[in-house]
């Protein structure tokens, strides 16, 4: 049974401040991007990986994960991406092989998911889930806000039971079947912000294993703090 990863990496990474796109700045020296595809060949059932670079900059991502070669034989290649996630995902999908029994797609932003939480994806969705994501309990609480113009207070319209609640990471896992008839059919713009929010829409039935405290998303300079702190807890 053989699994395929698509890494989302086209994005610019505004909110982590100016500079390089986000996949390409370093932790521990080395690239996101780096760690997530090491992330994702650790595992032992994952045979080719499919990284989403930015539109501009396939060549020079290409030239620079050959810099760092994988110890084993998975397959990897890069190609450009799109305006949004969404359209990234879906070019990635398109560079897939054939005879592909699972698809996970990974945020390069998560750079630190450990291998564990990949397998625990892939065996829910051979298992026979269509569409499996990892995901934590809240810490916070949440409230629903009726939104104001800049500067004036939000009212609070309501507060969803929290234990009900789960924060939602990467790899998800489907079937790639699956995967690819939510990206043809859901239209970009109707506010899924993940891909299994695309197959729900299809009426999918998702489900959650659980995901692990490592695999928080880099989104603002102070997950960098974070996640230089993690890479030197494991390299002591
Ligand atoms: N992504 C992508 N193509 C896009 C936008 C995002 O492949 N057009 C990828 C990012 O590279 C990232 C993942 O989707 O690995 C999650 O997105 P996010 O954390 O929002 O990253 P950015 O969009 O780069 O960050 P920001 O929203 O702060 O600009
Ligand atoms: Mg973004």
């Amino acid at each position: 049974i053989r699994t395929a990863v698509v890494i989302p990496a086209a994005g610019r990474g505004v909110r982590l401040g100016p500079g390089t796109p986000k996949a390409l700045r370093t932790l521990g020296g080395t690239p996101m991007l780096v760690h997530a595809v090491r992330a994702m060949a650790a595992s032992r059932a994952v045979s080719h990986i499919v990284v989403v670079a930015p539109s501009d900059g396939a060549t020079e991502v290409d030239r620079l994960l050959h810099e760092y070669p994988l110890a084993d034989r998975t397959e990897l290649v890069v190609v450009p991406g799109g305006r949004t996630r969404q359209e990234s995902v879906r070019l990635g999908l398109a560079a897939l092989p054939e005879g592909i029994d699972v698809v996970l797609v990974h945020d390069a932003a998560r750079p630190l998911v450990p291998v564990d939480t990949v397998d625990a994806v892939i065996a829910a969705v051979r298992a026979g889930a269509p569409a499996v994501v990892p995901a934590l309990p809240l810490a916070d609480t949440v409230k629903q806000v009726e939104p104001q113009p800049q500067g004036t207070p939000e009212p609070v319209v309501g507060t969803p039971e929290r234990s009900l609640l789960r924060a939602v990471q990467t790899p998800q896992g489907f079937d790639p079947e699956t995967l690819r008839k939510a990206h043809d059919t859901v239209v970009e713009g109707e506010g899924a912000t993940d891909d299994a929010g695309l197959a729900e829409r299809l009426g999918v039935p998702v489900v959650v294993v659980p995901g692990h405290e490592e695999a928080f998303k880099v989104t603002r300079p102070l997950d960098l703090v974070l996640a230089e702190a993690v890479l030197a807890r494991r390299r002591a």
